[in-house]
């Protein structure tokens, strides 16, 4: 479908960034004391400054000119309406129902899916303090000292990323594991440290059919069985799923069974009973203020005007860069070491999303989409890839995040935690020019031949944008304004980029591609036949160097 609407507000908005090259970032700060103020939004105490972006409130009005022209509110109250926004799967996104703590009814084909999310959210919070009081034990009657998630992707990520980031608020007594790849090594690691007397698993996998789940889920079965035999295994197992069917196959018990809906993607699914294991290690309270953290979000998203409306700015801006400057690649640094896994978390989120060529309908995008996310936190990407951020030849915006104070109350290194992390957006803005280099190399006394030598290498171009989320500290809440914050931002883009951003296409033809490769890497006799050069090579040379 042509949207010449859209088309026009990006031409408009080129012609503007055209005006904006001649103007500094720095500069704007200049021309108006008042531009922090304009250009940051708090959400309670979370605060989402976009200043250091080159934009002005005419940038932003025609970023919200572009919103209209793609008809962002009215996809939003689809998407919260519980509409099929999922086209090519037929299925509602309805994420925000999990996170939904009111009166309110979510609706999907005419039925409030309400009473269901609350059953089952009950059901977990009995089932975890349960866990955590030592009335659902081992088999053996020991207590349970370690839970072990496994599952993959959307399974994972989400609840091993908020299981580090709210350690502070776990229960010491049971450690949580994560256990995702195939390969035996990371399932062997996590064992090692552990007694099966003491160890709960949790399979958790929408499909119950996920290649690396099933796999790791038999050899944890059998660790279980080799060390208190077959019958202990019942106690030792739950699982999460929305294939209760394939769970009964695997033999775990009915009341050890959580369910979730078809209408809520992998990738948004740590709000629902795929956030178990870190129910279990926070406690249900905690779970529900992380739930909280979502909702508030949720009420902003639908209420917000566009220019005050956080996801919608992400998104937008986020757009702008990508579609008018031609950025392909943004960074998330997170100045907060608790939040380590977050840009992996958000590399799914994003990427799995908005990582699509076609449009809803099916024809090629009239634009570029998803750009590469990646991330480390502060201060040690500093250290690492930051260079390339200050003087490499290609620009990737960048989200920090960072607390205002400490989680806890004995770290006597906030302050400079703190400093990094804006030092690093305005040097990025702020940039140094030659004039600047030189000047600063004569102030050390350095000669004039030597400072024509050295001070093109201190030269940084500036104008490297970010946006700085500021929040009280990494609290469970802050936690759910995060992650969802990320959700709404995503799921604006993929409007703008007119995309389906709750299917996954693109991980079925290697899936099914290893599913015929699996025979010939088991069995070394197994002809190559009918294989590209390159794939044949590969598995003669591992049979090879097996011997
Ligand atoms: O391979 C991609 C994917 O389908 C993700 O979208 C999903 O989060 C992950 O695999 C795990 O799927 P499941 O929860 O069904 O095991």
């Amino acid at each position: 479908m042509s949207r010449p609407a859209v088309d026009a507000a990006f031409s408009a908005l080129a012609a503007h960034a055209a005006e904006l090259r001649k103007t500094r970032a720095i500069d704007l700060f200049a021309a108006d004391p008042q531009r922090f103020e304009k250009f940051h939004v708090a959400l309670d105490d979370l605060v989402f400054d976009f200043s250091k972006h080159r934009a002005t409130t005419d940038t932003i009005a025609l970023l919200v000119d572009l919103a209209r022209a793609a008809e962002l509110e009215k996809w939003r109250d689809a998407l919260f309406a519980g509409a099929r926004v999922n086209n090519t799967e037929g299925r509602p996104a309805l994420h925000m129902a999990l996170r939904n703590l009111t009166d309110a009814p979510f609706v999907v084909d005419g039925k409030d899916v309400m009473p269901e999310v609350r059953a089952t959210r009950e059901k977990v919070a009995k089932f975890a303090r349960a866990v955590r009081a030592g009335a659902i034990h081992g088999a053996t009657g020991e207590h349970f000292t370690d839970i072990v998630n496994i599952g993959i992707g959307g399974s994972d990520l989400g609840p091993a990323m908020a299981a580090r980031a709210l350690s502070p608020y776990a229960n010491a007594e049971i450690a949580p594991h994560f256990v995702s790849n195939v390969d035996g090594a990371d399932l062997s690691d996590t064992l090692r440290k552990l007694d099966p007397a003491r160890t709960l698993f949790v399979v958790s996998s929408k499909t119950f059919t996920t290649q690396e789940t099933m796999a790791n889920a038999a050899s944890a079965r059998r660790f279980v069985a080799d060390a208190l035999g077959e019958a202990a295994v019942g106690d030792h197992f739950a699982a999460v799923s929305t294939r209760l069917d394939k769970v009964a196959e695997f033999g775990i018990r009915p009341d050890r069974v959580f369910g979730f809906w078809d209408w809520v993607g992998g990738r948004y699914s740590m709000w629902s009973a795929i956030g178990l294991s870190l129910v279990v290690a926070i406690g249900p309270d905690h779970f529900e203020e992380f739930l909280r953290g979502g909702q508030d979000v949720d009420e902003h998203f639908r209420s917000a005007p566009l220019d005050r409306n956080i996801p919608a700015l992400m998104g937008l801006l986020g757009a702008f860069r990508r579609n008018v400057w031609g950025e392909s690649v943004c960074a998330v640094i997170p100045y907060d070491q608790r939040l380590a896994r977050f840009p992996a978390y958000l590399q799914q989120l994003d990427m799995e999303s908005n990582g699509k060529s076609v449009t809803r309908a099916g024809a090629p995008v009239a634009r570029a989409t998803g750009p590469f996310v990646f991330g480390e936190p502060g201060t040690n990407g500093q250290h690492a890839f930051f260079q390339l951020l200050h003087q490499g030849t290609d620009v990737a915006p960048i989200d920090f995040l960072v607390a205002a104070e400490p989680t806890a109350a004995d770290d006597a290194h906030h302050a400079l935690l703190f400093a990094n992390c804006i030092a690093q957006s305005e040097a990025l803005m702020r940039g140094r020019t030659l004039a600047q280099a030189k000047a600063a190399l004569a102030a050390q006394g350095m000669d004039a031949n030597a400072i024509a030598a050295l001070a093109p290498h201190k030269v940084f171009s500036g104008d490297r944008p970010s946006s700085t989320f500021l929040y009280r500290r990494l609290d469970p809440r802050t936690l759910g304004r995060l992650v969802a914050l990320y959700e709404h931002k995503v799921f604006v883009q993929s409007v703008l980029w007119d995309i389906n951003p709750f299917d996954q296409w693109g991980v079925e033809l290697g899936k099914e591609l290893c599913g015929r490769l699996v025979p010939l890497a088991c069995d070394s006799r197994a002809p190559l036949d009918g294989l590209d050069g390159s794939t044949a090579g590969l598995l003669a040379a591992r049979r090879r160097l097996q011997g």
